[in-house]
């Protein structure tokens, strides 16, 4: 089952680019309609004002990026909490509010509970995005988008993060058509963007070789810091997630703009930071935090994309990924940092597909 390779974990990154192909196939063949979240979605989307994202963990960290895209696409507010926060908090329900919940198994019962909560407070508009067919989040929910990620066995998710971006995108301008804030021709250059996404994915890929001595750096190593900006934050998160968990190693994550509000007291030579840095509007600013991490001697291990400029000292170790995929670019810097979790977790030999301590489906409180 497991073909050409050593791990779940590893084959699952290796399948994105046909897990993100299949999700996307939907809005690719029949473009940006309601109809691929569910007969009446229509109906649905018409009535609702604001949208609350409800989620654990990595699917969490997925929420934090489609909270950007549906603020900037769709111009809908948007609030994104972990459920085993939300659903014992008092909130100010709004019944226009289409609540969100992000799962990979459909089955995470604090996700399910603050769904129970949401509806008891009389949220009706509900929407699971989900990997699993008929699990307990979509039966429980009005709406589903179904990602196309296959069965996802090693218990750090990969590929079900990717393709719950990818629904999110969908989501976001779906909810713009919706809104009058998608003009024709900018609905095609999404569509055209997101049929190059999984070919880009494959790109980032073919940078293992590259990430590995990365990671065989990384081994010996007791924290990491991991910065990202804006939508690549998100993804700093989830860098950190991946490498605690398979790997042992402490990691933290922060936005980078926050490094001198404290976490900069942690940095000196011996404390590896890896920093997302495509070249997006915030990519002057993460440069000047990066500055800050090598004035205190920090070692910075950047990923960035063919088009942002750096020039690679001893201090800093550069990765590139592909030219810049705009706003889908935390998809495909989701990649590298999965597989430098995967490397180092490799060379400390720890059990990848099955971490100390973690279950893959967390049905208790
Ligand atoms: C991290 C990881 C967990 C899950 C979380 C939610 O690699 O797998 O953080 O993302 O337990 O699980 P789902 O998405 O099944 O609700």
């Amino acid at each position: 089952e497991l073909g050409p390779y050593d791990h779940y974990m590893q084959k699952e990154i290796h399948e994105q680019p046909r897990a993100t192909a299949d999700t996307l196939e939907g809005v690719i063949d029949a473009g940006v309609v309601p109809a691929l979240f569910g007969s009446d979605a229509a109906t649905v989307f018409a009535e609702v004002d604001s949208v609350l994202i409800l989620a654990s963990g990595t699917s969490y960290y997925a929420g934090l990026v489609g909270r950007q895209w549906l603020e900037s696409l769709a111009g809908i507010p948007c609030n994104v909490e972990l459920g085993h926060e939300y659903r014992y908090r008092d909130s100010i329900p709004n019944p226009r509010q289409l609540v969100v919940t992000i799962s990979q198994s459909g089955e995470t019962l604090d996700t399910m509970e603050a769904l129970k909560r949401a509806k008891a407070l009389g949220h009706a508009h509900t929407l699971s995005i989900c990997n699993v067919q008929e699990s307990a989040l979509p039966r429980a929910s009005r709406l589903v988008f179904y990602t196309r990620a296959g069965a996802e066995i090693g218990v750090a998710s990969t590929k079900a993060f990717t393709t719950q971006l990818c629904a999110l995108f969908i989501l976001a301008l779906t909810l713009a058509k919706q809104r009058g804030r998608l003009a024709a021709d900018a609905e095609a250059g999404h569509l055209e963007a997101l049929r190059q996404l999984p070919g880009s994915v494959q790109h980032a890929l073919n940078l293992e070789p590259q990430i590995k001595v990365w990671a065989e750096q990384f081994a010996d190593k007791d924290h990491a810091l991991f910065l990202g900006r804006g939508l690549h934050y998100p993804i700093a998160l989830e860098g950190a997630l991946k490498l605690k968990e398979i790997s042992y190693i402490h990691a933290e994550a922060y936005p980078a703009g926050e490094l001198k509000h404290g976490p900069l007291a942690l940095v000196d030579d011996k404390m590896p930071v890896v920093v997302i840095a495509p070249n997006d509007s915030l990519l002057e600013k993460v440069k000047s935090n990066m500055q800050e991490v090598r004035a205190r001697g920090g070692q910075l291990y950047v990923f960035a994309d063919l088009d942002s400029h750096f020039s690679a000292t001893d201090a800093v170790h550069v990765i590139r990924t592909p030219r810049h995929a705009g706003l889908l670019s935390p998809i495909i810097h989701a990649i590298p940092v999965q597989l430098l979790a995967y490397h180092a977790a490799l060379r400390k030999g720890t059990d990848v597909d099955k971490p100390r301590n973690l279950a893959k489906s967390v049905t208790v409180e």
